[in-house]
């Protein structure tokens, strides 16, 4: 059988872009990381790809004259590669249904906040700045909503006395690079998928936060 491609869309030093290459490497996922795309030509991710022998193309948003425009590059670019899935990785651009539509049910992305809480921009800061006693990230599926999507899995850290946006940004990475490939694992065993509305894992549909990655057995 075909090893299932992976596309992973980048727009800075792509930590969580490594975190798959290393799933990869050591046999924790079995798939093909076929290009890493990214928006900006000097995201640092770009180089660590090209250093792992990955086909890197930068597709720079500047060039094109509308998102759609612009989307329909990514697209083209992606189906060149014959993608089975879409990994968004820190990927700063708002995608169009041009994007979305084709890669539908299997494109997904991490959002550094527990959501439907703190959509958007500077989550760590929003969640400091309610006090908040955790904080934490998610990975979901994608659909026109912004940061919408149905969540798949969700990893909880708590917020601890002095933190900074930056002191808990790296708590929180951390759990990023465990749920994020172990998130695409399940979708690519066939375990995962995206029905109707909501994501369903094993033929479950799956609570409204997705599984809680601390409460996983291990
Ligand atoms: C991560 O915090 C991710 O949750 C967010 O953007 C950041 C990307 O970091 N979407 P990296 O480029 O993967 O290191």
């Amino acid at each position: 059988m075909k090893r299932p491609r992976l596309g992973i869309l980048i727009s800075g030093r792509g930590s969580n872009m490594l975190a798959f290459i290393d799933a990869c490497a050591r046999g924790e996922l079995d798939a093909d990381i076929a290009v890493v795309l990214s928006n900006k030509p000097g995201a640092g991710g770009l180089e660590k790809a090209a250093a792992a022998g990955i086909p890197t193309a930068c597709i720079d948003h500047r060039d094109y004259a509308s998102r759609e425009a612009f989307d329909a590059a990514l697209v083209g670019e992606l189906e060149r590669h014959d993608i089975d899935a879409v990994v968004l990785a820190g990927f700063m651009r708002i995608l169009t249904p041009v994007f979305i539509e084709p890669f539908y049910g299997r494109l997904f992305n991490i959002h550094p906040s527990l959501l439907p809480k703190y959509p958007g921009l500077n989550t760590h800061q929003r969640a400091l700045d309610a006090g908040d006693a955790e904080a934490g990230v998610t990975v979901h599926f994608v659909t026109p909503e912004l940061d919408g999507g149905p969540p798949v899995l969700q990893a909880r850290v708590p917020v601890l006395a002095g933190d900074s946006a930056e002191t808990l940004a790296a708590r929180v990475l951390e759990q990023e690079h465990l749920i994020y490939p172990l998130a695409i694992r399940w979708f690519l065993e066939g375990r995962l998928q995206l029905r109707g509305d909501g994501a369903c894992l094993d033929g479950e549909p799956l609570p409204p936060t997705g599984i809680d990655f601390c409460a996983q057995p291990r």
